[in-house]
Order: structure tokens, then sequence, then C-alpha cells
């Protein structure tokens, strides 16, 4: 509505999060005109902090040469100090709250909680918004959201234990559990690319897809993150949410309809259609020093002795009719030889190969959407070699943004995220059933971790991650075409 009252009350102000994703996400919105004319952004958080300093260390995350429209935004920041344990700190901003809303034009008021924090104090927290902070103003409109982070527990049980905490107070209609990749560009397209072309959708299962990969690189270790990080290891940290939610988009079926639920309803069918992973059907890694960079173990933030895994690759099989026979690959990593992030169909052999009788697997096709950097599509395909003489070679088509869009701006993930929670959309948010399913396929795998049945072989830093990985995915069926290379980038 035109008239709406906006807050967003970041709470943990000051901390990693809302520094680094929140504040710049809700700036840009801000600067380009997405946010309600009548807002109001509250930082909340338990140290005494000067209104000023944190104006000016939140101005200094803004990416913008546009210093006055930087001073613009902090302006409308304002501080609320408060404990998340005290009833009394929950009423004092509901009062502030209050007294904001009533100086708006008499319109609705939207009240956006943004629980920049650790998991570990989300029950209390939402407890005392609940009780302390949850009283809208009785106007027609209002409405009140709150938006957690991962990590959603550690597995099914705790997972589901938080759910239970948050759900006795809000209903799932007011959680937005946000997986950042589900706001990334080429995400949102999956569902268009998929259902909106006739020659996409009905090669779209195991009659012509051979096998499909997911992949997530980074070229960086933890680098002081390893207390974090240690707790989780890289099945808790990318692959359980991220990937799968790739996973959801790349194999559910189509919906009824555009709808939120409609959409997850279909995601957490095929969730639920894969079989928890086996360790057999698993590589784990982690890294060490390559002479140069230093080893996961070598990070003083990291304890010693860790077993904990920062590479995974898994084969999955979704029991249904569509994929029945196509293993699924998962493979995320730290400290590998680049940054990337891809899905890769890999089609099935054409019949009687014309061209390679010996070799059937020659000029596979492939179609592959780099999710990041540099968003494509490309498909790869056979074509015959231009010139005098008659010879197959693979080629591509290809959809590169930077050149297609060159105009376009592609938004952070958190920008569009956050401006669907203002907008009510939910279907890029995580449902708790979704979430349920996601755990069920990797507690298994988790515990026996956990319990040291499973353990990491080495990889050096920088590398393409363990040989193990490739012979499993080489075991899934892929077949990797050494000569060709796409574009400009370095070979995957
Ligand atoms: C986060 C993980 O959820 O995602 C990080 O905790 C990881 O370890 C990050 O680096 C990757 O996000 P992006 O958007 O940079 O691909």
């Amino acid at each position: 509505s035109d008239n709406l009252a906006f807050t967003v009350v970041v709470l943990g102000a000051s901390g990693d999060l809302a520094k680094k994703k929140t504040f710049p996400a809700l700036f840009t919105l801000f600067d380009k005109g997405f946010l309600p004319k009548d807002l109001a952004i509250i930082g909340y958080a338990r140290s005494a902090l000067d209104i000023n300093d944190l104006r000016k260390k939140i101005k200094g995350f803004l990416k913008s040469k546009d210093e006055a429209k930087k001073d613009e935004f902090v302006q409308h920041i304002t501080y609320v100090q408060g404990a998340y344990d005290k009833s009394e700190a929950f009423e004092n901003l509901q009062h502030t709250l209050e007294e904001r809303e009533q100086k708006s034009q008499g319109g609705p008021a939207g009240r956006l909680y943004y629980l920049a924090l650790p998991p570990s104090v989300y029950p209390q927290v939402c407890k005392g918004l609940k009780e302390g902070a949850s009283q809208l103003p009785d106007i027609e409109g209002s409405w009140l959201r709150i938006i957690i982070e991962k990590p959603f527990g550690m597995d099914l049980e705790s997972s589901e234990d938080l759910a239970e905490d948050l759900n006795k107070l809000f209903p799932e209609e007011q959680l937005y559990r946000i997986d950042h990749y589900l706001g990334k560009e080429l995400m949102q397209n999956m569902l268009v690319m998929r259902f909106a072309n006739r020659f996409i959708s009905p090669c779209w299962n195991n009659q012509h897809i051979a096998n499909v990969q997911i992949v997530f690189k980074e070229p960086f270790g933890t680098e002081g993150r390893g207390g974090y990080f240690d707790e989780f290891g890289i099945i808790r940290d990318v692959m359980q949410n991220h990937l799968l939610q790739v996973l959801a988009l790349v194999a559910m079926e189509k919906p009824v309809s555009l709808g939120a639920d409609d959409i997850r309803d279909e995601k957490v069918k095929v969730l639920r259609c894969i079989s928890p992973v086996k360790g057999e059907d698993s590589i784990l890694g982690q890294y060490v020093s390559n002479g140069k960079d230093p080893g996961y173990l070598d990070d003083e933030t990291t304890p010693k002795g860790s077993k904990t895994p920062t590479f995974a690759a898994v084969k999955l099989h979704i029991r249904n009719d569509r994929w029945e026979g196509v293993p699924f690959i998962l493979k995320a990593g730290k400290a590998l030889n680049e940054r990337k992030v891809e899905i890769r169909l890999q089609m099935r052999p054409t019949v009687a190969n014309l061209w390679h009788e010996e070799d059937p697997n020659a000029l596979r096709n492939e179609l592959v959407m780099r999710i990041q950097p540099d968003e494509a599509i490309y498909y790869k395909l056979a074509i015959k070699k231009p010139g005098l003489e008659y010879n197959p070679v693979m080629s591509e088509l290809d959809l590169s943004y930077k050149s297609r869009f060159k105009e376009t701006y592609i938004p952070d993930a958190y920008e569009r995220l956050i401006l669907d929670a203002i907008r009510g959309d939910q279907e890029h948010f995580v449902r708790r059933d979704e979430l349920r399913a996601a755990w069920a396929i990797f507690t298994p795998l988790l515990h026996a971790i956990d319990d040291g049945k499973l353990e990491p072989v080495e990889y050096k830093h920088g590398s393409r991650g363990p040989p193990e990985a490739d012979e499993l995915i080489r075991d899934a069926g892929f077949v990797r075409n050494e000569s060709y290379v796409w574009g400009d980038s370095p070979r995957r």
C-alpha cells in the first residue's frame, strides 16, 4: 500500500551479517526507490552504541559513490539498545515502534524483523518479539514478518526442535527462512527456462539426461572463520541448504501455479523422493597446505586435529519416474582452484553416431547454467567444423548475461529476498517441510561424520579437490570432454 508505515528492525545491528549483507541490501533497495516512502530502520543490539558511530560504520559498508544518497539513507537509521532475553527490552522496542507508527499518515504498518543473530538465540528473541513487540496498529493491511537465516539446526532433530519452538510463536506465513541461493538471478530463472520453453521441457528427464552435477567451488579457505566453520563443515555450510535448493529447482515437477505454496509443494515432493546419502556414495576432503597457502588445520581458529570436511562430493538418487537412473552429483569445496557455481546436465549419447562409430561418447551435449561468477547459460553441441573439411566439432549456443543484458543491473540475492519479504511473497523462502526433507537426506551421513566413522581425504589448497571425487563423478557416468574449452574460462 502507498501509505504503509514501513519499519525494518535489524536485530544484531552491529554484527557481520547486518553490516555486510542486510544494510547494503536495504541501501540498494532504497537507492533504487523500492522501499516504501515512509521508512524507518531500527538497529537493535545489546551494546550501548552511539547512533552517529553506527551510521558512520554502516555507511562504510555501502557500495556507492553517491555520498549524499548514503547520508540520506543512514539518516533513516535509529538505534535501540536492548537485551535478547528481557521482556522490558522488547516492550521498549514496541514503544518505539508505536510512536513511530502513530506519527505516520494513518496507513497500515509493516514491520520486518530481521534476525541477524546466531540461531541459538532465535527462540528467545522470537518469544520476546511475540510477547513484547508484536502489537500492530488496528489498521487493515498491517503486517509483521520475521526473516531468519541458517544454520537452522545441526541435523533433522535439532532443526525440527528449532522449527517447533518458532512455530509455537509465529505461524509459517510470518517466518521467512532465507537461503540466499534462491535470490540469485539464475535460480530465479530456472522455472522460466524449464517450463516456458517447448524445446527444453520434453528433454528434461531420464530419457535424455544422463547425469547432473551441481558444483560449488571457492578459491579461499576458512581464513579466520575456522571456529564457526569447524562446527558445521561443508555439508551443513552449503550443501544441505544452497545446493539442495538448486537441485530442487532443477528436478521438481511443474507446479500447478506460480503460487508460493504450489512451488514449494513440488520442491518438497522431489526432495522427499531422495534417499539419504550413503557413505559409499560420498567423498569427503580437507585441504592441506600447498607450500604457499595454509592448510585447514594451519588456521589458528581451527581446532587441532579436526576431521571436519571442507570438501564433499555426494551422489544422490531421485526415486521417481522422471529421474530414475540419473545420478545427481553435488560437489562443494573450499580452497579449490577457482570460484564457480554451476549446474551441468550431460545428455545421453545420440544413437548410432555417424561420425564416431567407435566412440558413442564423442560429441555429448551438455547444458550448463553458471550461477556465478558471470551468469551464463550455454549449450554444448556438435556442429560441422566451419571450413572445407567435413568434420564435427563441439561448440556452443552461448547466452552470457554480460553481453546479452549489457545495461541490466543484476540484483544481489539479499536485495531481491528482502524485497520479496516486504511484498509478502514467500516463494523464494524455505518452508518448514522443505527444510525437514533436506535434513533427512543428509542427517545419517552427518552423524557418521560426527561419530568419526567417515574421514576426509587430503587435497591441496588451490587444487581441483581430491582425485577420488573425479572418480566418483566418472563412475556416475559423466564423460569429461578434455579438448573442449568454453570461452575464456579455465577448464572446469
Ligand atoms: C554461505 C556460507 O552461506 O554461503 C559461506 O556460509 C559461503 O561459507 C557462502 O562462502 C557462499 O555464498 P556466495 O553467495 O558467495 O556464493
